[in-house]
């Protein structure tokens, strides 16, 4: 079973999940009430990361994660830390906060690099997109951090379709490829299907990062209506309250009979759903190295074509 890829068009081997870093490190001040820290609640600490680390390693996953956002760059500041010596992937993205201008960019890339303790950026993603924002400008200013050798691939995130072929086409001008765009993607958000971006990233040999592929834990089926998720986000938000728990118990129940015929949890059917696209490279949140190994763990067996298009069927509520 392969489990690297490149990413989008680049020369870079990547394995076909990666881990999501958004919870990790310590961060001071305002910014421990950050939403990486308050969406979901924190990470199980220092060691618990620097295991999730070494298990997702150890299980063949190479890409982190994380963005100059995270708790005002304190998850930025731990994958650094943790990835010192060790030959991984780490993606990042920018900006560290919402007053961004395209003449901003360089000294976001050298805050980036001062925060992971690296010389370049495997893969640097614009955060989201900006209406006050030229992306042509912008990707001319990424274009020349890639000649500098201070980017290796060139990714956007929270991109339309047609914002990610602006993206492209200027990108193309310089030679250059745009690798992937990151947007939200998982049985209960398919939004990528029917606006576009699944589409254009097919099209255009762009790889979609899916963010949030667990559905923010949804999709692991250990919550329900009676058991209802830690965070504040996940406390507040109306995809989280009693009756969509409830809706979406038959999704869980097909994950775990599914799961069963491989020995596989529902997260690893989650996740593995999303692997099948060859398109498509998960980036599951984890905060303690339990959850990494067990979402490693999707990397090791196959869904057949009937699985796939079952849970397609059940799912067709949040393909909207
Ligand atoms: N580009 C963007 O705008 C954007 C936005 C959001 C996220 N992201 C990226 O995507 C990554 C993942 O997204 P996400 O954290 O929002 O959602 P997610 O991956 O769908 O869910 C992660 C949460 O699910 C629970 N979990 C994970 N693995 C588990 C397992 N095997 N068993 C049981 N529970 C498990 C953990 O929380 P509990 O244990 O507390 O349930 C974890 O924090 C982030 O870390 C970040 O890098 C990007």
């Amino acid at each position: 079973m392969e489990h690297k890829t490149l990413l989008g068009q680049s020369a870079l081997q990547v394995s076909r999940m990666g881990v999501g870093a958004m919870t990790w490190g310590d961060p001071k001040g305002l910014a421990r009430f950050h939403p990486a820290k308050t969406a979901y609640g924190g990470a199980d600490g220092f060691e618990e990361e620097q295991r999730a680390l070494e298990l997702s390693i150890e299980a063949g996953v190479n890409l982190f994660d994380t963005a100059a956002m995270y708790s005002g760059g304190a998850s930025e500041r731990r994958v650094g830390e943790l990835a010192r010596g060790k030959d991984i992937f780490i993606a990042t993205k920018y900006p560290s906060g919402f007053s961004f201008r395209v003449e901003d960019f360089p000294k976001e890339l050298e805050a980036s690099l001062a925060r992971l303790g690296r010389d370049s950026i495997d893969l640097y993603q614009h955060h989201f997109p900006n209406a006050r924002l030229s992306i042509p400008k912008l990707m001319g200013l990424v274009a020349d951090a890639v000649e500098a050798g201070k980017v290796k691939a060139v990714g956007v995130s929270n991109y339309s379709a047609e914002q990610m072929r602006e993206a492209h086409a200027a990108l193309a001008q310089r030679g250059i490829a745009l690798a992937s765009n990151q947007v939200e993607y998982s049985l209960l958000h398919r939004k990528p299907e029917v606006d576009g971006v699944l589409d254009a990233c097919r099209e255009l040999g762009i790889t979609l990062i899916a963010y949030s592929p667990l559905a923010g834990g949804r999709l692991t089926g250990k919550y329900s209506a009676h058991n209802r998720a830690g965070g504040f986000f996940r406390r507040i938000l109306p995809q989280y309250n009693r009756k969509a728990m409830d809706a979406l118990q038959p999704v869980v129940e097909l994950l775990r009979e599914i799961g069963e015929r491989y020995s596989k949890t529902p997260s690893q059917v989650a996740l593995r759903w999303l692997i099948e696209n060859p398109t498509v490279l998960p980036i599951p949140g984890a905060k303690n190295g339990k959850q990494a190994k067990d979402n490693a763990g999707a990397l090791t067996f196959s869904l057949t074509a009937d699985e796939i298009e079952s849970l397609n069927q059940l799912t067709l509520a949040w393909r909207v």
